[in-house]
């Protein structure tokens, strides 16, 4: 059975943009679907509360590594809260259309963004957490310890 691809798609599987991955990555995400096997992993680099520069493998379909091809390139430079929403009928929509069956590679895509930009947020969290308040009272009793000692 042959699918009916669109030469974009073909085009973006052919010559993906943005394939590789990022050295200390902001944030990163593992995604796949049970069904079909596929996987995508994205790597994020934001600034300023923009994305500065994504990447992602590919361990699937042809159109697995387009629709992340594409989706990669649109949301390169978004903000955080606009690449959130971005939606997985506007990657079929620049695709000119996907086969029904493959219709679930872009939705994997932007799910697997959104978990990337989950963990980029869980780990700013991390970053403002303030210290924990029983480490200060075990740093304090350690130096009260050793001025007792010194008198
Ligand atoms: Fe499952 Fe493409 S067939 S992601």
């Amino acid at each position: 059975m042959s699918l009916n691809y669109t030469k974009k798609t073909l085009a973006h599987f052919q010559n993906p943009k943005n394939i590789g991955q990022l050295s200390k990555p902001d944030g990163f995400a593992q995604i796949g679907n049970a069904v079909c096997g596929d996987q995508l992993d994205f790597f994020l680099k934001v600034e300023k509360g923009k994305i500065k520069d994504v990447k992602f493998l590919s361990f699937g379909c042809a159109s697995n590594i387009a629709t992340a091809s594409v989706l990669t390139e649109k949301v390169k430079g978004m903000s955080i809260a606009q690449a959130k929403k971005y939606p997985w009928q506007k990657i079929v929509d620049e695709l000119g259309g996907l086969p029904q069956q493959k219709i679930h590679c872009s939705i994997m895509a932007v799910q697997g963004l959104k978990k990337a930009i989950d963990n980029y947020e869980k780990r700013q969290e991390e970053k403002a957490k303030p210290i924990a308040k029983t480490n200060v009272k075990k740093k304090v009793g350690v130096k009260k310890l050793k001025i007792k000692a010194k008198k």
